[in-house]
C-alpha cells in the first residue's frame, strides 16, 4: 500500500508541474503547526529562487490548482509561501479503510527482506543470568519480532558463553568438592551417570566460589586453567561433566527466558564455533592476513581513511591459545556455512563495540561471509540504578533476573490487588502480563544506546509514558468492544469529530514509525508512535458519546475507529515483546 505522504506528495508534485514549476517541489511532510493545518509542503521557497518569482505567487499558484482535488478540504497558501493542507473526510477514511483491510495495515515488506541471524541474549553458561543479559534479551527479541514483521526470515540465536574459564573453574571446583566422582577417574571406562551430579542451586553456589577463590588462591587458579585446557583437548570425564552443566543451565535459562517471552530458534554457543577454528586458521594463513606480532598471529584491521587506530585483531596468543575474538569469527564462518545470512545483528553491549568492530573487518578480509552481507553491531547501553551507578541489588550484589521479575510481579500484584483491578483466577495473568509491559516498555522506550534509569514505580506507572498505560487504552478498547458486540466488519466512517480526526491521522502514520525503527533497528521509534497514539485515542474516548450514542450509523464509525486502533496497538506491542490481559 502507498504511504499517505507519497499519495498527497503526488497530487502538491502534479500541481507543481500544470503550473510550469518542477514536480520535486511538492514534496509534503506532516505539518509542524497542527494549529494550523494537517500537512504542509514548502516547496514554494526553494522555487522562487530558481524561477525568480515570489514564493507566495508560486503557492498561491499551485495552491488554485489544487482546489478542486478531492483529496483536500482545505489548501492554503500562507505567507511567505507555504502550502497548508487538510484531508478531506472522504480521502482520509477511504485511505483507513485499505489499512483496516489489508494485510498487516498494508506495510509494504522490505523489498530486499533475507536471511537475518541476531545475536543475542548472550548469557554464559552456569553463570545465573543476569541484569547485565536482561536488555539484550528484552532489545534482540523486539529487533527480531520487527526483522519478522518486514519479510526476513530470522534466527535468533542465542550465543552461549559457554567455552570460557568459568567451565574449567567449575569442574575445578567440583574436583576440590567430591574427589570421587567418576569423572575424575582417568582410568574409569565405563559409561557416566545419565543424572548431573549437582543443580542449578548447586551451580549457582559453586561458579562464584569458584571465581573468588581464583583470585586469592593461584594454586587452585592453575588447576581452573588446566581443566579448562583438559576440557578443550576432550578429556573424556570433563566432557560429560561439562555436559551435565549445559543441561542444567540450559533448562534454566529457557525457564527464565520464557518468563521473559523470550525465545530462541538456536541454541548454539561459543562451544559449537571451536571445530571451525583450525581450518579457518588455515585458511588466514593460506590467504596470508596473519602475521605475527609480539608473538601472537594477528590480523590487522586499521584501514587508511579511519582517523582513529585501531588496534589489530588478535587471533592467536604465543601459547596458542584462542581468544574471544577468535570463536565471533569462526561463529560468523559457521553462521554462513548454516543459513548464509544477509544480514547479522549483534545485540550486545556498547562497551564491546571495538570488539566487534575488528571482528568485521578481519570476518571481511578473511571472506568468511559474503561481501553484501551486512554486519552490524547494536549496542546497548547500562541499566542503572536510581544512584545513577549500574543497577544492583539492597545487599550490593549483582541481581539475578529472577529476583528481579519476582521483584516486579510483587509490587504490580500489590497494586492490582489494591485497585481491585481483577479478581480471582484473573489476578495472576493481569498481573504477569502487567509486570511485563512495565519492564519492557521501561527498558524499549529508550534508544538502545542510552543508559537509563531502573524505577519501578515510574515504570510501572498506569498513567504516563510507560507500558501500563498502554495496556490500559488497548484494555479499555476492548471492553467497550466487547459490550458493542460484533465490530469485526465495520467499515471506517469519515470524522465526525476533531478528535476523531486526529486519531485517524495517527493511525495513517503507522508505516513511517515502523519502518524507522525497522531501519534504525530501533524498538524505541515504536514506543513514541503507540504512546502518540495511546494519547488521541484516550483523547476521542473522552470526548465522545460511544456507547451510549443513539445514531447508529454513527456509532458503527466510532467502533470502527477504535477497533483498528487497538488492533494496530495490539500489533505494535507484540513487536515490542508483550502483550494486553483481557481485564484490568
Ligand atoms: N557472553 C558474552 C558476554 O556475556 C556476550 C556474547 C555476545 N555475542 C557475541 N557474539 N560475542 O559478554
Amino acid at each position: 500500500m502507498e504511504k499517505i505522504l507519497n499519495l498527497i506528495s503526488a497530487r502538491v508534485a502534479a500541481a507543481f508541474e500544470q503550473a510550469g514549476f518542477d514536480p520535486a517541489y511538492g514534496r509534503v511532510t506532516v505539518s509542524n503547526r497542527p494549529d494550523l493545518c494537517e500537512y504542509q509542503c514548502n516547496g514554494a521557497m526553494p522555487a522562487a529562487k530558481v524561477y525568480h518569482k515570489a514564493p507566495i505567487q508560486i503557492a498561491n499558484d499551485v495552491a488554485a490548482r489544487l482546489a478542486d482535488d478531492a483529496a483536500f478540504s482545505e489548501v492554503q497558501a500562507a505567507m511567505p509561501g507555504f502550502l497548508n493542507l487538510r484531508l478531506s473526510p472522504a480521502f482520509l477514511s477511504a485511505y483507513l479503510e485499505q489499512t483496516r483491510t489489508a494485510p498487516r495495515f498494508g506495510v509494504a515488506p522490505d523489498p530486499r527482506a533475507g536471511a537475518v541471524v541476531i545475536d543475542y541474549g548472550g548469557p554464559n553458561v552456569a553463570k545465573p543470568l543476569h541484569i547485565g543479559h536482561l536488555r539484550s534479551a528484552i532489545i534482540g527479541e523486539s529487533i527480531k519480532r520487527i526483522q519478522r514483521f518486514f519479510g526476513n526470515t530470522v534466527t535468533g540465536d542465542v550465543h552461549l558463553g559457554d567455552w570460557g574459564l568459568q567451565m574449567g573453574l567449575i569442574i575445578a571446583e567440583l574436583r576440590e568438592r567430591q574427589p570421587d566422582l567418576c569423572y575424575f577417574d582417568e582410568s574409569f571406562t565405563g559409561e557416566y551417570p545419565a543424572e548431573a551430579p549437582f543443580t542449578i542451586s548447586d551451580l549457582e553456589q559453586i561458579y562464584p566460589a569458584a571465581s573468588a577463590k581464583s583470585k586469592s588462591d593461584e594454586d587452585f587458579a592453575r588447576k581452573a586453567h588446566d581443566a579448562t585446557f583438559e576440557l578443550q583437548q576432550g578429556r573424556p570425564g570433563y566432557r560429560a561433566l561439562w555436559k551435565h552443566i549445559m543441561a542444567v543451565s540450559v533448562a534454566d535459562l529457557k525457564k527464565n527466558y520464557d518468563k521473559l517471552g523470550v525465545s530462541f530458534e538456536s541454541w548454539l554457543g561459543e562451544s559449537d564455533a571451536q571445530p571451525y577454528i583450525p581450518p579457518m586458521l588455515e585458511r588466514m594463513e593460506r590467504m596470508g592476513i596473519l602475521e605475527q606480532s609480539e608473538g601472537a598471529r594477528v590480523i590487522r584491521v586499521q584501514e587508511d581513511t579511519d582517523t582513529k587506530e585501531l588496534p589489530p585483531c588478535i587471533i592467536m596468543k604465543s601459547d596458542g591459545a584462542t581468544l574471544y575474538a577468535t570463536t565471533d569469527l569462526a561463529t560468523i564462518w559457521q553462521r554462513e556455512q548454516s543459513w548464509q545470512p544477509d544480514k547479522i545483528l549483534y545485540v550486545v553491549d556498547k562497551r564491546q563495540s571495538l570488539h566487534f568492530e575488528q571482528v568485521f573487518r578481519a570476518a571481511r578480509k578473511a571472506e568468511l561471509i559474503k561481501p553484501e552481507a551486512e554486519l552490524r553491531h547494536i549496542g546497548f547501553g547500562t541499566m542503572n540504578g536510581k544512584d545513577g551507578k549500574p543497577f544492583k541489588t539492597r545487599a550490593g550484589g549483582v541481581m539475578r533476573l529472577e529476583t528481579l521479575i519476582g521483584e516486579i510481579t510483587d509490587f504490580v500484584r500489590a497494586k492490582v490487588e489494591e485497585n481491585n483491578l481483577v479478581t480471582g483466577d484473573d489476578v495472576a495473568e493481569t498481573t504477569a502480563k502487567i509486570a511485563m509491559a512495565a519492564l519492557k516498555y521501561g527498558d524499549l522506550m529508550n534508544a538502545p544506546t542510552k543508559d537509563y534509569v531502573f524505577d519501578l514505580d515510574r515504570f510501572a506507572a498506569f498513567e504516563g509514558n510507560t507500558g501500563p498505560y498502554i495496556l490500559y487504552t488497548i484494555v479499555r478498547i476492548k471492553s467497550i468492544l466487547a459490550r458493542y458486540g460484533a465490530w469485526e466488519d465495520l467499515p471506517i466512517a469519515e470524522p465526525e469529530t476533531a478528535e476523531a480526526k486526529d486519531l485517524m491521522l495517527a493511525l495513517t502514520r503507522l508505516p513511517d514509525a515502523l519502518e524507522l525503527a525497522y531501519r534504525d533497528c530501533a524498538p524505541n521509534t515504536v514506543c513514541a508512535y503507540i504512546y502518540e497514539l495511546a494519547g488521541y485515542a484516550n483523547k476521542f474516548y473522552h470526548e465522545t458519546r460511544i456507547l451510549t450514542e443513539e445514531d447508529r450509523q454513527k456509532q458503527k464509525g466510532y467502533i470502527s475507529l477504535i477497533a483498528l486502533t487497538k488492533r494496530v496497538l495490539e500489533t505494535c506491542i507484540d513487536l515490542l515483546g508483550f502483550e494486553a490481559p483481557e481485564k484490568m
